[in-house]
């Protein structure tokens, strides 16, 4: 750990301040799931976001939609939380943490933390496409390689259920969104973990937390657009970077 970093981590964390975690995608990257950007394997490089992750996908061609998102609900089925995961969820159990993810996997929770929001949702939160009722009940089998698979359907009104998760184009959940601008305005730390900083309002958490007067701290292999702004920058990966936090 850079020893300037290492130094305002100890003041923040031994000064009691309330620390914020936004994290990414990156964040689950050493559990095995590709990232959005910035890798020849990484989603948005394989895969159309504009026929997969809107509204509009979904009303043109829900199988392939439902498919494409029975395959990430594998990928993360299948995957574990990794040491980065495990290590926010210890250090929560030392100082007052609050964790914002903009990630739809279940691994921080898996990994012992509660997230106090999932600002883009949650890829297991099914529900309604039409009427919005949650769905509960158990999810379909997953077949290896089909690429479409029609959605299950609305026990109240027959419609086609959908994944839990912010598409493009859509709002933000109100109470996620209200609880991640909180955790920003309340925090004297930020670290901004495994994200590329490139979509709003997301994007924009670790300045309103600036303004408010906390210290930003990035965690990430490489430069992003957050970089600049970022008090710190610590050039290293999730898993090997937060659990050097409890060794502080
Ligand atoms: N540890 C930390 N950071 C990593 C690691 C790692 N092991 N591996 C990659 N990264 C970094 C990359 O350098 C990149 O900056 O994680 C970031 C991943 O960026 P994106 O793939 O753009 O993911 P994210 O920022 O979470 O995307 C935001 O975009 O498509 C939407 O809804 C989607 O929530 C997502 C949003």
């Amino acid at each position: 750990m850079p020893a300037a970093i290492a130094d305002v981590l100890k003041r923040m964390i031994d000064g009691g301040g309330r620390v914020c975690v936004l994290t990414g995608a990156g964040m689950s990257a050493e559990s095995g799931i590709p990232t959005f950007r910035g890798t020849h394997d990484s989603l948005w490089s394989r895969f159309d976001p504009m026929r997969l992750a809107t509204a509009e996908a979904w009303r043109e061609d829900p199988a392939l939609v439902w498919g494409w998102y029975r395959w990430r609900m594998q990928l993360v089925r299948d995957a574990q939380p990794n040491a980065g995961h495990k290590a926010l969820a210890e250090l929560a159990r030392r100082v007052p943490l609050s964790l914002v993810t903009q990630n739809v996997d279940d691994l921080h929770e898996r990994a012992g933390s509660t997230v106090d929001a999932h600002v883009h949702g949650s890829l297991f939160a099914l529900r309604c496409f039409a009427c919005g009722q949650a769905h509960d009940g158990p999810l379909d089998d997953y077949v290896e390689g089909q690429q479409k698979v029609a959605p299950m359907r609305c026990t109240a009104c027959g419609d086609a259920i959908r994944p839990g998760v912010v598409w493009f184009g859509e709002a933000l959940p109100d109470d996620a969104w209200s609880a991640a601008v909180d955790a920003a305005e309340r925090c004297m730390l930020v670290l901004v973990v495994g994200t590329s900083g490139l979509v709003y309002p997301a994007a924009g958490l670790p300045a309103l937390a600036r303004r408010h007067g906390a210290t930003v701290v990035e965690i990430n292999p490489e430069p992003t657009a957050l970089s600049a702004d970022a008090d710190h920058v610590w050039r290293s990966t999730a898993a090997q970077a937060l659990p050097q936090l409890l060794a502080i």
